[in-house]
């Protein structure tokens, strides 16, 4: 039995969280491949909205097994938060999160890292979430790292002990001023470590392998978006773990072979949250308006997001990097009452034009060239069905279906689970 793959094409939130839990009724498992804590996946519901960082976006439902994979890193502390937000929702939990041995743990001296490292950097900061992410995965690389099976182990804390002092002196290296109360920070994570132990922990590629087996259904939940992937995004400016495609391969013990679906979320638009190149940004009134009307703000860190017009050149990129089958268009309801819209088709290169996605897009290198289409002005908020959508919005998915070879199957035209349209 095959295994269907959703992520994100863009620089993340694409509205992943939102999509998953509109597909996870099609499921049996739902599992989370890489990235941790710094993931922000929106679910709106019933009139409630709910943020999960690091657990699944098919814990609402009944049926699905949520799994945590091994290509995730664990911040205790925000997953003991995640769950007391569950409990306020009686959703039983404990029957159906599964945790994967192998995936890492963040520490608190994770965090200190990352602030440092960040503060340490100045002007040229990739403008990191702070969750820990880069440290925990250059512990996981180096060799270092502290998986969730250790907890099991008898000697932990003393491998916790080494690592954290170790992670001390490298604070001190960065001589920036940070202020900190360790023991304060290790008495949450602690506490918060006994909570975690309480879940089921597997051998997941085990897991998943019988699964297969036994024919169940299973989709794997990226997230960031595959701009930030450490080896094809735009780098440095990227996260560290592989957003893209191959990271559900490794980061859940999937075979090449037996990927099936990838659904490659877009918005209709572009946004970018942190530092580093962006081509299409905006800084005028259009950009403006796609940040207030998309209510742009990072769901982790609530920063708000830089917004441009949609870049037909990394999106194919990503199509290809990820080898898309079906494509999901968000948000175009936020992009109702623009006269024109524009849509990069091709980058002015070091004074050439290039249809590709180059090893760097800094804005001293490339100038985005447009194609502009006729917006449309509807309300698309209520509609339901895709003979309901306007012409020019049927004109603007026809011209990308055509350029990227590649179907858009569901229109998402607002947050709620209700307000998609599937094509
Ligand atoms: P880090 O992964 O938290 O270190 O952040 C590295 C870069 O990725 C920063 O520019 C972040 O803003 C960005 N980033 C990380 N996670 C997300 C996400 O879930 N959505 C959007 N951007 C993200």
């Amino acid at each position: 039995m095959a295994v269907d793959l959703l992520l994100g094409l863009q620089w993340g939130d694409e509205g992943k969280g939102k999509i998953v839990d509109v597909l996870t009724k099609n499921y049996d498992i739902i599992a989370r491949f890489q990235g941790g804590p710094n993931a922000g996946h929106t679910l709106e519901f019933d009139g409630i909205k709910h943020v999960l960082h690091t657990i699944p976006s098919g814990i609402f439902h009944d049926k699905a097994v949520n799994l945590v994979g091994n290509g995730v890193v664990i911040d205790p502390v925000i997953f003991k938060k995640e769950l007391d937000n569950l409990a306020k929702f009686n959703i039983d939990f404990k029957n159906k999160l599964l945790i994967s041995r192998k995936a890492h743990l963040i520490l608190p001296t994770h965090r200190l890292l990352d602030a440092a490292s960040e503060a340490s950097k100045g002007k040229a900061k990739i403008g990191s979430t702070l969750k820990g992410i880069g440290p925990t995965y250059m512990d996981k690389t180096g060799r270092n790292g502290i998986r969730v099976g250790d907890l099991e182990l008898k000697n932990w804390e003393e491998k916790y002990r080494a690592l954290a002092n170790k992670h001390e002196a490298m604070i001190d290296f960065y001589n920036v001023d940070l202020q900190y109360n360790l023991a304060e920070l290790e008495a949450d994570f602690f506490a918060a470590v006994e909570v975690l132990k309480t879940l089921q922990f597997i051998d997941s590629e085990e897991y998943l392998h019988q699964a297969q087996k036994a024919e169940k259904t299973i989709l794997a939940e990226g997230a960031q978006g595959s701009l930030l992937d450490i080896d094809f995004g735009t780098y440095p400016f990227v996260t560290s773990s592989n957003t893209t495609a191959a990271g559900a391969c490794t980061g859940l013990g999937v075979a090449p072979g037996k990927i099936n679906e990838v659904f490659g979320i877009f918005k209709a638009y572009t946004t970018r949250v942190g530092s580093g190149p962006f081509p299409t940004e905006l800084f005028d009134q259009y950009g403006e308006t796609m940040g207030r009307v998309g209510n742009e703000f990072g769901a982790t860190t609530g920063r708000p997001r830089r917004c441009g017009w949609l870049d037909l050149v990394a999106l194919k990129y990503a199509v290809q990097v990820n080898g898309v089958t079906q494509l999901i268009m968000m948000k175009g309801d936020v992009l109702s009452g623009f006269d024109t819209l524009k849509i990069c088709t091709a980058y002015n290169y070091k004074g050439e034009k290039i249809t590709h996605f180059p090893f760097n897009i800094e804005a001293e290198n490339v100038t985005p060239i447009y194609t502009e289409m006729k917006g449309w002005k509807e309300d698309l908020t209520k509609m339901t069905e895709a003979s309901q959508m306007p012409k020019a919005l049927n004109d603007y998915i026809d011209y990308l279906e055509k350029e990227l070879e590649i179907p858009i199957k569901i229109v998402s035209v607002g947050p709620d689970r209700t307000q998609t349209i599937h094509r």
